[in-house]
């Protein structure tokens, strides 16, 4: 394959879309998908920079190559159907250079004060003084750690863990969140999901970051969690719910569509924390936090935070 040649694939995007175009690119080009954080110039004033992602990743160059980027072409545009997105730009790389090129770009980045997502593909480094590391592998599930609400939620749980918690991630992706958790301090995560995507990739993200011993991981939702000494949040059998009994945990949190959450809600998400614990939701706009701040305030949880990044919003409950 010595004269073999790479084509890279790439689009700039906001960061609320990077998730999803990485998710389509990723569909054909299962080998990785790469995300870099850029800044761009706003339409309207060249002078502000706006927070983009160029997601991006290599297609070999052989006989299937127009038949892959014509499927991509084809996914992308269903997904433009939805939110505009930019064209997608083909550029071919000599065979020596894409392996520098890979690694040149994807760089990892910070959030918060103290966390640092890597590829998970990349060699380890020592981490600075106080650096968490989280590394992540962008593919089919979300929680790739550019999203804002996954930020958010990664910022507020950076300030809530103080060590020895007991974590539900509920919606968990990648799992991410419960896995930035556990390197916080925490010491034992609940990670849950209805996609069983979702579920693979966080058991891989769990053994990445060296964290399997302490983070359990189930298909399913909230129906599935049976809080000690709680009424059970369903009526399944009681062989299947002895498996699956938690005690409260000190910190609930969800990143997930406000019409879930408020579905949740409804449904005993409140009973999960413990008296003096905390919940964090997040993947709501600004203008869905008032009917999920009252609909929480119903289930005795008091607001302690509300943070926002562009159009997004984090909130941090107390549990009286
Ligand atoms: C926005 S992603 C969040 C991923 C990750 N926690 C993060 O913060 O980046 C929401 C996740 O919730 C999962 N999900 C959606 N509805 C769910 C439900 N009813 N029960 C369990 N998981 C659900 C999706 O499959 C998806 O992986």
């Amino acid at each position: 394959m010595a004269d073999a040649r790479w084509v890279e694939v790439s689009l700039t995007v906001p960061p609320e879309l990077a998730e999803s175009v990485a998710e389509v690119l990723s569909r054909y080009i299962p080998q990785g998908v790469a995300l870099e954080q850029k800044s761009i110039q706003n339409q309207s004033d060249e002078n502000i920079l706006e927070p983009a992602v160029r997601v991006f990743a290599y297609l070999l160059a052989d006989d299937a190559l127009e038949t892959r980027k014509r499927q991509i072409e084809e996914a992308l545009w269903h997904l433009a159907q939805i939110q505009p997105l930019p064209p997608a730009t083909y550029t071919p790389i000599p065979n020596e250079d894409w392996m520098s090129s890979w690694k040149k770009h994807f760089q990892p980045f910070a959030v918060g004060k103290r966390l640092v997502i890597t590829p998970a593909w990349m060699r380890k480094k020592a981490p600075r003084h106080n650096q968490i590391i989280l590394r992540i592998q962008p593919g089919m599930a979300f929680g790739t750690g550019t999203h804002p609400t996954t930020q958010l939620c990664l910022e507020l749980l950076e300030e809530s863990i103080r060590g020895g918690e007991f974590v539900i991630d509920l919606g968990c992706g990648t799992g991410i969140l419960a896995i930035a958790a556990l390197q916080l301090g925490a010491s034992h995560a609940l990670a849950l999901d209805n996609d069983p995507a979702a579920v693979q990739s966080a058991e891989e993200h769990a053994l990445h970051n060296h964290v399997q011993d302490r983070l359990t991981i189930i298909l399913g939702s909230l129906k599935d969690i049976y809080p000690v000494g709680h009424t059970p949040l369903s009526d399944s059998p009681s062989s299947q719910r002895s498996n699956r009994l938690f005690n409260q945990a000190d910190l609930v949190i969800v990143n997930i569509l406000s019409s879930v959450i408020l579905e949740f809600l409804q449904n005993g998400l409140a009973d999960l924390v413990r008296p003096g614990g905390h919940l964090i939701l997040s993947g709501l706009l600004d203008s869905q936090a008032p009917e999920i701040i009252t609909a929480a305030q119903s289930k005795g949880l008091s607001l302690t935070q509300k943070r926002s990044s562009q159009d997004w919003v984090a909130l941090l409950f107390t549990k009286a």
